[in-house]
Parts: structure tokens; C-alpha cells; sequence
């Protein structure tokens, strides 16, 4: 094939492969179990994350990204050519254009890590966005206008603001808040007011099930397992989504105070086509019951959940490589 492109969305969470003609072609946790003594993979994606928490002394389960930023290469790279070989897809990334997003304020190291990640599959070449400006790119309403955007991806690993003049990009900024860090809140408020230790996986689900920034939540209720701090004997309890409220709201002022720095620094005309427009978010922790009230009441501007959010980043890549790289 003359010009073949590949577009990964190489997130902390989950990793998402899209091939043109082919969609998306993997969508999974972005995590590899590998047995340390042969160093072969035992499993990837849903697979691996079953056995995270349980996994054999033997057995090591890694996520190659952290905090949005690549933490192993290697492991990276391992979990990439397992899936393609498990997909039919071997070579698929051999003399191919690749198109892979990043947090906006990713250090030299951290860009030095995707082109290596690159590198070992001989891919021709590496375009690397910023992933909130994929996402505007992904979004319907991302015209050749110069209506001012403010977009903002929150993810697992990191939050990503871009302020643009239509597709024209004018300010990024990445924010530590992220989706772990709302599980992390969780487990150290039950550690810490009922002696209870939870694995991340039991800290995620309990966010999903009845986590909300709401203001006034419908208090669900959730028995959850764990050990306790004292006896180290199982234990359960039952805990409410008032209570997890309170935990985790102090974990989003980062991403405030984020996107706040970014509007005062943004030009006045495009601001005020912000306050208009509205705010968009997306990524998977957009999906936080409550979310978008949350950072509308707290940011005092309208702020627009965007259809598909988990795929917003992947979507601006697909309209990257069919609408010509070379013009945004
Ligand atoms: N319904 C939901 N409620 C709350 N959080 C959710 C929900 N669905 C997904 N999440 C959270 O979204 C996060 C994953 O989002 P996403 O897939 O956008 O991240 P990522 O792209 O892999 O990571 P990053 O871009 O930050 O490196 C996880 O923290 C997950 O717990
Ligand atoms: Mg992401």
C-alpha cells in the first residue's frame, strides 16, 4: 500500500488502534500480564486487567502508561506486537504512517519514548498531536471557522486542555487530574475511616457504580470487600454515594484551577466565544456522574459532554488522516 496510517491512542486507561478502512481495530485496557520467567506474554487488555490484583508471583502485570506518560518501552512495544500478531495484523505497523496522541506538556524524554515505541516496529514515519486537540479535530463541530473552542480530554492517567481559534491551536495545558486519581481518593477514604483495604480494580468499580459529583445525588447504596487494616481478615461494608461524594470532590480542583489558568490567558474574542459556546469535555472519566454540573458550577461557563467521549481522541486521528495531516 502506497500510504499506509495507523492512529493509537496510547492512553494510561485504555489503548485504542484505529486502521483506515479497517476502523477500529483493538480497544482495550492498556495492560499486558507477562510471565517473568519467560518473558512471554500470558495476556493483554481485558484479559490482563482480570488477573491484575491476582496475578502469580511469576507473573507480572504492567500498564505501560503512567500518568499519560510511557513507563515502559519495552513492555509498550511487547503488548503492541502481541495484539497485531494475535489480530493478523503482524507487519502491520512495518513502513506505516503512524499518528499517535500525547498529553500537551509531555517532556522530550516522553516524546524520545513514542518515536522509540515507533522505531522498533520500522514504522516510516511519526506524527505526534496533543490529545485535546485530536479531540477537537474528532468533534462535528471542528470547522475551518475561527469560532473560539475550549476542549478538555480527561482521562486515566491525565487531563488535557486546548484553547483554539477554530482549528488553529493557541493554548495547551495537562493537568494531574485524571480518573486514577478519583480511585486512589476512594481507597484511602475507606482505609482511613473504615480500616478497610481495597485493590484498584474494587476503587474503580465503586467510582462507576455510585461515584457522583452531583449536587444532590440519588444516594445509592454498595457493600464493598476488602481486608481489614487491623485484623488483615476479609471484611465488607457498606458505603454510600454521599460519602464517596465527599471524598473524591477534592480531587478535581487541579483541573479547576487548570482550565481556569488556560481562560485568563485566552484572547478576549475567543473567550467570549467560549462563554457563548460553552466548554466541551470528553474522555472516559467525562462520564463521571455529575461531571459536566460540577465544572459548570465551578467555572461559571456552560460545559458539553461530547457524544462517544471515550472515542474523541481516536475520531480527531480518523479526520487527521482523511482529511490530509499536512493542513492541520
Ligand atoms: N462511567 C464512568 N464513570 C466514571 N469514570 C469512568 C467511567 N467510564 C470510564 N471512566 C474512567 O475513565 C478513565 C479512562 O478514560 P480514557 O479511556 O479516556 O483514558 P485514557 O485515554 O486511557 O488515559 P489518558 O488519556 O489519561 O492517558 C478511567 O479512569 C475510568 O475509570
Ligand atoms: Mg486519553
Amino acid at each position: 500500500m502506497k500510504h499506509k496510517f495507523v492512529g493509537i491512542d496510547l492512553g494510561s486507561s485504555n489503548l485504542i488502534i484505529y486502521l483506515p478502512g479497517k476502523g477500529i481495530i483493538y480497544n482495550e485496557p492498556n495492560i499486558v500480564a507477562v510471565n517473568q520467567m519467560n518473558k512471554k506474554v500470558v495476556a493483554t487488555g481485558y484479559l490482563a486487567l482480570k488477573i491484575l490484583g491476582k496475578e502469580p508471583e511469576s507473573v507480572s502485570v504492567i500498564k505501560p502508561v503512567n500518568r499519560g506518560v510511557i513507563s515502559s518501552i519495552s513492555m509498550q512495544t511487547l503488548m503492541i506486537e502481541t495484539i497485531l500478531k494475535e489480530k493478523k495484523h503482524k507487519n502491520l505497523l512495518k513502513n506505516a504512517n503512524l499518528i499517535i496522541s500525547v498529553p500537551s506538556e509531555m517532556d522530550e524524554v516522553n516524546i524520545l519514548s513514542v518515536k522509540k515505541i515507533a522505531k522498533n516496529f520500522d514504522a516510516k514515519s511519526i506524527t505526534i498531536r496533543t490529545q485535546s486537540y485530536l479531540a477537537l479535530l474528532g468533534c462535528e463541530s471542528s470547522d475551518t471557522s475561527s469560532r473560539g473552542n475550549l476542549i478538555v480530554t480527561i482521562g486515566g492517567g491525565c487531563s488535557d486542555i486546548s484553547v483554539t481559534s477554530g482549528i488553529k491551536l493557541l493554548i495547551s495545558r495537562t493537568s494531574s487530574f485524571c480518573g486514577h486519581d478519583i480511585d486512589v481518593a476512594i481507597s484511602r477514604h475507606l482505609r482511613k475511616k473504615h480500616r478497610l483495604i481495597i485493590g484498584e480494580k474494587t476503587a474503580e468499580y465503586i467510582k462507576m457504580k455510585i461515584g457522583s459529583l452531583e449536587q444532590f445525588p440519588e444516594n445509592r447504596l454498595l457493600e464493598v470487600s476488602g481486608r481489614d487494616l487491623v485484623t488483615s481478615l476479609p471484611n465488607s461494608i457498606v458505603i454510600a454515594t454521599m460519602e464517596i461524594k465527599q471524598a473524591i470532590t477534592p480531587t478535581l480542583t487541579p483541573l479547576i484551577e487548570s482550565i481556569t489558568d488556560c481562560l485568563e490567558i485566552t484572547p478576549p474574542e475567543v473567550a467570549s466565544d467560549i462563554i457563548e459556546s460553552g466548554i466541551m469535555i470528553c474522555g472516559g472519566s467525562a462520564l463521571l456522574g455529575g461531571m459536566r454540573e460540577y465544572l459548570e458550577s465551578n467555572l461559571n461557563i456552560t460545559v458539553r459532554v461530547l457524544g462517544d467521549p471515550t472515542y474523541a481522541v481516536i475520531n480527531g486521528i480518523k479526520n487527521l488522516i482523511h482529511q490530509g495531516i499536512s493542513k492541520k
